[in-house]
């Protein structure tokens, strides 16, 4: 089977991770119990998620002149991710502080840095989104990027995976190019005023969406009428960093793969299952065969 090409579209940034027993509250000090550094950005995590899950993996992406710049360009490429695309702009990479309890529930604050110059895709950066099987982006980056690559993507018949995190409001330019949406609860809310109670009300967005859950899988729906629930797989919580970024990279692979888009889903939920077992965004990210060991076919 050739590899399926995925081009991702998003941020980088450099993850300071701390873990205490609880998450600080406005104005307290508290003692945390270990810390690291390591590449994080929800962009650059779908891309190394999608290498590792099996695609040809291409990332369009903006780092600083810094040297967190120099590690993340390092350590993506290292991750079999194509970075001839990612841009290095004068000035400080994005950072993401971090904060993870014992439960594995993280706060995360994102200062985007080089992030937010990454504004007006080529001409060159364009065709590597048009030859690519499935775009994948997120909202960590301008929206007239990601709204640029999306209505490029769509008028070479690539499939667009749009992950809406963080929460904000999305264009209809960007909606109308959208195959599948994939958000959490937090952010069906902001987009559409509901959650688990009315996950359809995705479907006036877009034509298939999927709802995340956490420990309670997720919901996937289209305009055709399927409407299910996919169980979670069960495992030790760590961290849930990056859980919904391997998901989203697992179920865009799978896709693109030729999985039909129910049984991607449960692909995709073995993939955030796999991640939560360890600490760190991308060092958590699963090689395939661990996505397949934890997959749990209908
Ligand atoms: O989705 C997890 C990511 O969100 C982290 O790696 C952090 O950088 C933020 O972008």
């Amino acid at each position: 089977m050739p590899q399926t090409r995925v081009a991702v579209v998003g941020s980088a940034n450099m993850d300071l991770v701390a873990m205490a027993p609880d998450l600080p509250r406005p104005g307290e000090t508290m003692l945390g119990t270990d810390f690291v550094m390591v590449p994080g950005g929800k962009g650059a995590n779908q891309a190394v998620a999608a290498a590792r899950a099996g695609a040809a993996s291409t990332f369009l992406g903006a780092i600083g002149s810094d040297a967190f710049g120099v590690t993340l360009k390092a350590r993506i490429g290292a991750a079999g991710v194509d970075t001839a695309h990612l841009r290095v702009v004068y000035g400080t990479s994005g950072v993401a502080l971090v904060m993870v309890n014992a439960a594995g529930e993280n706060a995360i604050l994102v200062t985007p840095g080089a992030n937010d110059a990454l504004t007006g895709l080529t001409e060159e950066e364009l065709d590597s989104v048009r030859r690519a099987d499935v775009l994948v982006a997120q909202l960590e980056i301008p929206v007239e990027t990601v709204t640029q690559a999306a209505v490029a993507a769509r008028a070479a018949g690539t499939r667009v995976v749009l992950n809406a995190a963080p929460a904000r409001q999305l264009p209809d330019e960007l909606l109308a190019a959208v195959d599948l949406l994939v958000v959490n609860e937090r952010e069906a809310q902001a987009l559409t005023g509901h959650g688990r109670e009315r996950p359809e009300a995705l479907l006036d967005l877009t034509p298939r969406a999927v709802l995340t859950l956490g420990g309670e899988g997720a919901w996937y729906g289209d305009r055709d009428g399927t409407a299910v629930h996919v169980p979670a797989v069960r495992v030790e919580v760590v961290d849930s960093t990056a859980a919904g970024d391997a998901f989203t990279a697992a179920l865009a692979v799978g896709w693109g793969e030729g999985r039909d888009v129910v049984d991607a889903v449960r692909w995709a939920a073995a993939a955030g299952a796999a991640c939560v077992r360890r600490l760190g965004a991308s060092v958590a990210l699963p090689q395939r065969a661990e996505i397949d060991q934890l997959y749990a076919p209908a």
